[in-house]
């Protein structure tokens, strides 16, 4: 069973747009998906169910409350674990835990979750730190989102040293699914973006994505609508790209 990780630890790469769009395409096709929502931005959160909730995925990973009781539903197939603001202090107890990498697998284990849903999705906030060292441990693949510019780029090394590290001493299971890069420019940048997706694959081979997330206005006006994008605006180049990515994403599960 799919869990995967979208992760990057810069900023604004549009991994909360992925995580939804990719999980409300799965969902659409009438697998049943969770998402969690692992930042204490919660950006994810207020992006679809739209508030921060009293009941959030700190409380279910320290054990304070039941899954029941934070698991919320957002639209047919797909149910979101919020975040909120105060995640960040069950973060930090978390991380002084012993065996703390392995707070959020043990959760997913011990609710079934993997018997429950046909994927999981997990956001993360942009950083490598413990969380998202969490979601490494409880994922099967990992998702990258990166800005096609040579500075992203050269981050992507920071992630791939983070997949080896748990990969060898927590989850051997661990994959890299794909890089793909968003906010792709189609005008006057289009040279420089074809150039840092040609260097990205001479760097890390298949593991570059053909598909490509344009530059749309569609997927941030449907974070604001809280809809999916394929609701929202179906025709869009958002709506496009994503459905595209989605079925390349397939083809490697
Ligand atoms: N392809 C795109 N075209 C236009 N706007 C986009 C695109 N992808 C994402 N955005 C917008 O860019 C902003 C940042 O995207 P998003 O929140 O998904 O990034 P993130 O990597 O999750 O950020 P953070 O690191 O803060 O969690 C959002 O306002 C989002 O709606
Ligand atoms: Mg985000």
């Amino acid at each position: 069973m799919p869990i995967l990780t979208v992760l990057n630890n810069k900023g604004g790469v549009a991994k909360t747009t992925t995580a939804i769009n990719i999980a409300s395409g799965l969902a659409a096709e009438g697998n049943r998906v969770l998402l969690i929502d692992l930042d204490s931005q919660a950006n994810l959160t207020i992006s679809t169910i739209g508030q921060e909730n009293d009941a959030h995925v700190g409380h279910w990973l320290s054990g304070e409350k039941p899954l029941s009781e934070v698991v919320q539903p957002y639209v047919p197939n797909l149910s979101i674990i919020p975040s909120s603001k105060a995640l960040d202090i069950y973060s930090k107890f978390i991380g002084s835990e012993e065996d703390y990498q392995f707070k959020l697998k043990d959760r997913i284990d011990s609710d079934r979750l993997t018997e429950q849903y046909d994927y999981i999705l997990i956001d993360n906030a942009p950083s490598l730190t413990t969380l998202a060292y969490c979601s490494l441990v409880a994922a099967t693949h990992v998702l990258i989102p990166s800005a096609p510019e040579y500075f992203s780029f050269a981050g992507i090394d920071n992630i791939m040293q983070s997949v080896a590290n748990v990969k060898k001493r927590y989850n051997r299971q661990l994959q890299v699914l794909g890089i793909f890069f968003t906010k792709y420019h189609t005008s006057y940048r289009k040279k420089v973006a074809n150039d840092v997706v040609e260097a990205a694959r001479e760097t890390f081979g298949d593991l570059v994505l053909s598909s490509t997330i344009r530059i749309n206005a569609s997927l941030e006006e449907a974070q604001m609508m809280r809809q999916p994008v394929y609701n929202y605006a179906p025709d869009s180049n958002g709506a496009t790209d994503y459905a595209n990515l989605l079925e390349e994403i397939k083809t490697r599960l």
